[in-house]
């Protein structure tokens, strides 16, 4: 909220400068501004601010004035007048709608107007709190903002039903809710908080209405001086015949026993006081009947309503008499019999207290009933636009202190704490925090915090409330006064809680022994325990409960609701349940933009023009006035955010206008060295600038007022004045058309998808195609997500059945690509080695154990170097180019002896070496083949033509590397399909014909041997089962 100090505008409002077409107002400016001359507008302006003395006198120098508004900066201060004052006309309304708080006098309108404003142009929620003393003006004050709202804001159609349910829902909620007290003649007996909701074009469209703690025992009893709820008088004055005869009713209230329980009140109408001079029941009766029309209520449905009320009526009438057995007995000759049979068992006092507990329950729920039954007619209806903007009306029970304060007053009054917590909270603290935010140097203004008396009421387990339900709850003789004694042991010691034992000789002449004290904020009360524990159970006996179940009556049917008898759970106590609705109450207003209007009584009569010092210095106490002045004065008066600041003033200078480039706080430090602030004037914070003096502000803003009239004509003025209004409201149009279409196509699709779904799994139909194309674009879609990432992935979506075999093509052509893909980058080293290593896979995969093993290991080309051939060798090869070589273990063809030998490969033989000689030569065209275990050893053969005399026979070698040895003699050779796998044994010739054998056993390690029956024997390892 704008923090905006107000005060004494008067000698600074020039009627010149009011727009010369509107006389009216030019006039009643001027008028207004004489009046103002009186007081100062804004106690921030008072010369000696501290003194209490000075701030009652200009209370009292304005009221006498009619001037009933002062403002504490942006704190409304009111005072009733208890006459009626011109001062609430459409006129009127027309002079605050638009206006900066500070150009005119005060008033609840401008309260109201700036709230709406800040709404409108900071899109943040507003509430505003009315506090005040029973009489003291916030059922009124509430009344008339709300008025306000309803004649200035945008209206249409829809948007004037909502006014008017806005506006008649105070007479109806007033008839069942508010009744004649000793204060008030129009006392609320609840408390009330009111959402207006508004739209974007700032038209109120709905509202919503949380009640508070309706004082239910006035039902059945009234202090002396006091009426029951006003509906009750009006329906019997003002009911129509017949509607009365229906209900049984005659027209006379002394007839009813909850109407006539203050007798000897009122020295006109001895022994009871159902006609007060201030109120026309029969002509509020009419009122009430028309405002529930409009609400909406039916014919029926306020047949059923009023039918409870006279019910009440005729249940407080049930009188009973002794049975001999002492038990209640139904004396009265109404016909309620039942009601003899449910409480028979009870004595005379249980059945007379059963009774209005009924009344009571009866009452307070169909209260409960009707508010939701106006928030369901003020509810906005529109679904689809849920971004509204909200001003909360807050009129609750002021502080309470009587000759007797009871549960009701304890209620009320921890309320009144708990808001001025919220005060405190949001203005005292907030303030101060406001000025370290900015980096403000400030001296903290001392203000007594009120958290320690709230915690004493609500604290868990230790507070009062947690005791009285514990003794509410626990078993055993629980009682009033065994709750006062528990009080006194736990929060005996606490400074705000006296009783009569704790308390000192002076204090207990004024205390009863069954009483405690609480030192509010506001002043010390002292409670009666009497009556704690019962109306804090607030219970109802339970086959009363199960007849109101059963009642025809569609209202009590809802109130009572079934599921509460099979409800095993006890319901929350009344104080424990009231804590609740604070919190929640608390938590509403602290997301809200607060305004405070303080409303004072000025005397206890409700005497026009009656100034009671004493009433209202204590009102000023404990409103916490003093210290709200405090605080103001020690601060600045004024202070908003660079931006909205240089916004505003920007054409008061030429460096700023019509733009500023720059910083913010370089552009309003500028702006304000060109007007001519002198340091002591203002403080530049982070991101706010504060002014300390109104007046500071008054000559910036007058100088705007001269400056608009000289850009009045630019083009730059009318370009500003254009009505903003119309194009958001256009562009919004846009924004909620295209929203509107969408959704549409959004439920199209929706359908169609549906449709197809059912459709499946027939042949392709308009019904189905949509679905069936979506089935086979999410499939591909997500194939397209989950491709294989390399040609080892197998992985592949599982197709939708009419995709199967595009599927399949698609899976190959992924696969063809990626090894495409794969082929394409590969080197032609590593291609020579897949090659070699793709031979290998064909004559080994599978064949021989030690096959796996030599996957991994890349064949090399060669495993001797140049250095470690002997260079006879070489020179005996001549031109002969070597391709591979390697070393070998060759095994004599007789005695099978080990020796280490060389094995070559080149272009047309293999070469087997032995130093510098070269042993034996096999043309590859001679190599008749190779012989190999499938055992993971090393040896193999190779074998020659046994007629070739230039061999000696097959030669029987071992290869560390056999797997890549064979492969290279496979392809230098051209053998690849003469590699022979064996299993066993393999046979070889020795020459001349002679033959040799190998046997190959498994087993654990690998030995080559000549075994007794002649054969070389070779144990070699298993390695894999194949
Ligand atoms: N601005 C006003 N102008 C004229 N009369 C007023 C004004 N405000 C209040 N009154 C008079 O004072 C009476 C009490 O005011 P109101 O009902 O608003 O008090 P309240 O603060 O709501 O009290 P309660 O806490 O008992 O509900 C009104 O019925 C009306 O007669
Ligand atoms: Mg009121």
């Amino acid at each position: 909220m704008c923090f905006i100090a107000l005060w004494d505008r008067a000698p600074l409002i020039e009627p010149t400068y009011v727009v010369a077409s509107d006389g009216v107002r030019a006039m009643m400016e001027s008028a207004l501004t004489a009046r103002d001359r009186v007081g100062v507008q804004d106690f921030v302006l008072l010369e000696n601010h501290t003194s209490e003395a000075a701030f009652i006198e200009n209370l009292r120098k304005r009221f006498k004035e009619n001037l009933i508004y002062t403002y504490i900066g942006s704190v409304l201060v009111s005072v009733n007048p208890y006459k009626d004052l011109e001062i609430y006309t459409k006129n009127h309304m027309e002079r605050y709608r638009g206006v900066n708080f500070y150009e005119v006098s005060p008033h609840l309108y401008a309260v109201s107007d700036n709230s709406y404003r800040s709404m409108r142009t900071e899109r943040k929620d507003q509430c505003i709190l009315i506090s005040g003393e029973s009489g003291a003006g916030k059922t009124e004050a509430s009344k008339k903002i709300l008025q306000y709202y309803a004649v200035t804001c945008p209206a249409s159609e829809h948007v004037q039903t909502i006014k008017d349910r806005l506006l008649q829902s105070n007479p109806v909620l007033e008839a069942f809710g508010n009744a004649k007290t000793l204060r008030n003649d129009n006392s609320s007996r609840f408390g009330k908080y009111m959402d207006i909701q508004f739209d974007f074009k700032g038209a109120p469209v709905g509202g919503h209405i949380i009640n508070y703690l309706l004082e239910k025992s006035r039902v059945v009893h009234q202090n002396h001086g006091e009426r029951n709820f006003h509906i009750f008088y009006q329906l019997i004055e003002g009911g129509e015949e017949d509607l009365l005869r229906r209900l049984g009713l005659e027209r006379n209230p002394q007839q009813y026993q909850y109407l006539v329980k203050s007798i000897s009140c009122c020295r006109k109408y001895p022994g009871n006081c159902p006609k007060v001079s201030s109120i026309n029941d029969r002509s509020d009766w009419k009122v009430v009947r028309k405002a529930l029309t409009v609400i909406g209520f039916s014919e029926d449905e306020v047949e059923e309503l009023l039918n409870i009320i006279a019910s009440v009526l005729h249940l407080g009438n049930v009188q009973y008499g002794g049975e001999d057995s002492g038990n209640a007995c139904i004396t009265s000759d109404t016909q309620i019999k039942y009601l003899a049979r449910l409480m028979s068992p009870l004595n005379l006092e249980q059945a007379s207290s059963a009774r209005d507990a009924l009344s009571k329950a009866v009452y307070g729920r169909t209260f409960t009933w009707l508010v939701n039954k106006i928030n369901a007619s003020l509810a906005y209806t529109d679904d689809s636009y849920k971004n509204w903007s909200v001003i909360g009306l807050l009129d609750i029970y002021g502080f309470e202190v009587f000759q007797n304060n009871s549960f009701e007053q304890f209620c009320i009054n921890y309320c009144n704490e708990k808001l001025q917590q919220l005060f405190i909270e949001l203005t005292l603290k907030s303030e101060q925090e406001e000025y370290e935010a900015e980096g403000i140097t400030w001296e903290p203004v001392q203000y007594f915090n009120n958290k320690i008396i709230c915690d004493l009421v609500e604290e868990k387990f230790k507070g009062i409330i947690s005791i009285l339900d514990e003794e509410c709850l626990r078993p055993g003789d629980a009682s009033d006064i065994t709750f006062l004694e528990k009080l006194e042991d736990t929060v005996g010691g606490h400074p705000h809680f006296v009783t009569h034992k704790l308390a000192d000789g002076k204090t207990r002449k004024v205390m009863g022994r069954d009483e405690f004290r609480l030192l509010h904020y506001a002043g010390e009360v002292n409670y009666n325990v009497n009556g704690f524990l019962d109306k804090n159970n607030d219970l109802l006996f339970r086959n009363l409960k199960e007849v109101m179940c059963m009642s025809e009556n569609k209202i009590l049917n809802q109130c009572f609701d079934r599921e509460e008898l099979t409800d095993k759970k006890r319901p929350d106590t009344a104080a424990t349940q009231f804590k609740a609705s604070l919190a929640k109450l608390m938590e509403i207003l602290m997301s809200k933009e607060p305004s405070y209007i303080r409303c004072i009584k000025p005397n206890d009569s409700k005497q026009a023009g009656r100034f009671d010092e004493v009433l209202i210095r204590h009102q000023v106490k404990y409103l916490g006035l003093m210290e709200n002045l405090r605080v103001r004065r020690a601060g600045f008066a004024y202070r908003r955010r660079y931006e909205v600041f240089l916004q505003r003033y920007k054409s008061l200078c030429p460096d700023t206008w019509p733009n500023w480039r720059g910083k913010l706080a370089d552009g309003v430090a500028t702006l304000v060295k060109h007007l001519g602030y002198k340091p002591e004037e203002y403080k530049l914070g982070r991101s706010k600038i504060f002014i300390r003096f109104p007046k500071t502000l008054f000559a910036t803003e007058d100088a705007l007022e001269t400056r608009k009239h000289s850009l009045g004509e630019s083009p730059q003025h009318v370009l500003l004045s254009l009505p903003t209004i119309g194009i958001q409201a256009w562009w919004r149009g846009i924004l909620a058309r295209r929203r509107a279409q969408r959704r549409r196509q959004a439920a199209d699709t929706i359908r169609r998808f549906i449709k197809g779904f059912i459709y499946r799994h027939q042949e392709r139909c308009p019904e189905n195609e949509y679905f069936l194309d979506y089935v086979r674009y999410s499939f591909l879609m997500k194939l397209r997500r989950n491709l294989p990432k390399n040609v080892l992935d197998k992985s592949w979506p599982t197709p939708p059945a009419a995709l199967t075999e595009a599927s399949e093509h698609l899976r190959k052509m992924c696969m063809q690509n990626m090894v495409w893909t794969y082929c394409k980058r590969i080197s032609p080293e590593w291609k020579h080695q897949m090659e070699q290593k793709m031979i290998a896979s064909e004559i080994f995969k599978d064949k021989k154990d030690n096959y796996p093993q030599s996957v991994p290991k890349l064949f090399v080309s060669t495993r001797l170097n140049g250095e470690e051939i002997n260079p006879k060798v070489l020179q005996a090869l001549g031109t002969e180019k070597m391709k591979y070589a390697v070393p070998v273990t060759k095994y004599d063809r007789k005695g099978y002896k080990a020796r280490p030998r060389q094995l070559l490969l080149t272009a047309n033989c293999a070469i087997i070496v032995e130093e510098a000689k070269l042993k034996q030569r096999i043309d590859y065209k001679a190599l008749k083949g190779v012989s190999v275990s499938s055992l993971s050893d090393g040896l193999f053969v190779l074998h020659v033509p046994s007629d070739d005399n230039k061999q000696k026979g097959d030669v029987v070698l071992q290869s560390d590397h056999v797997i890549e040895t064979l492969t290279k003699v496979a392809i230098c050779a051209d053998k690849i399909n003469n590699i022979n796998i064996n299993q066993g044994s393999i046979t070889f010739t020795v020459g001349q014909g002679k033959e040799g054998i190998i046997d190959f056993t498994p087993g654990s390690e690998l030995l080559v041997a000549k075994a007794k029956n002649g054969h070389l024997s070779v144990t070699a390892p298993r390695l894999n089962s194949r």
